[in-house]
């Protein structure tokens, strides 16, 4: 059985983007709006700040409003062993910027790698796998932003993260469950 502190898979939403482009072309903020290189930059930050290994309290402070909200009901699950509670599963998970910083610097080292980024004016989505074995976790998270205020190093914030994951396989990787063995018959047509 894996290790497990429950708040160290709090925010499971992450990855290692260091490969990810992080050159600016100068073209500004695009309008207001999220370009290529704001998108990636906010998911490697995030990441940096999930992963457990590169969590900075002054990145989250950056990059996070203090009014954040993250709700994962694949998190609430993972935490509460596949029970309702204490953690509700209809969130929030981590209910502002204080909730997101305790947590997140007590996350476990969590190989999160991503699969593909995309994003609106205002949100940024990816999908990402977590490469556990024997069952490989996959999920996606949503980040909605805000512009940042003056004075701050980024452009846009994060206020809002929504992250689901294949929790089932997690809490298997973890040796919470066991698969039923063997796998029930396809059900009929
Ligand atoms: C953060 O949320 C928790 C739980 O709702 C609350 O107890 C705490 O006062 C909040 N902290 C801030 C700085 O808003």
């Amino acid at each position: 059985m894996r290790s497990f502190n429950a708040i160290a898979v709090v925010s499971v939403l992450a990855t290692y983007v260091s490969a990810l482009p992080t050159l600016s072309f100068g073209f500004g903020a695009g309008n207001g709006c999220l370009t290529k290189h704001t998108a990636h930059e906010l998911v490697n930050n995030f990441i940096k700040l999930t992963n457990g290994d590169a969590f900075n309290e002054d990145l989250a402070r950056a990059l996070i409003t203090e009014d954040v909200v993250d709700t994962s009901g694949s998190v609430a699950s993972i935490i509460n062993s596949g029970n309702t509670g204490p953690v509700p599963l209809l969130g929030p998970t981590l209910a502002n910027r204080t909730e997101f910083i305790a947590a997140n610097s007590a996350q476990a080292t969590t190989p999160y790698q991503p699969l593909n980024i995309y994003w609106t004016c205002d949100v940024v989505t990816f999908r990402f796998v977590i490469p556990f074995e024997p069952q490989p976790v996959l999920g996606i998270t949503i980040l909605e932003t805000v512009p940042a205020p003056k004075g701050c190093r980024f452009p846009f914030q994060i206020k809002q993260v929504f992250g689901e994951l294949n929790s089932f396989a997690f809490l298997v990787d973890l040796g919470v469950y066991e698969p039923i063995d063997p796998p029930p018959p396809p059900p009929q047509k």
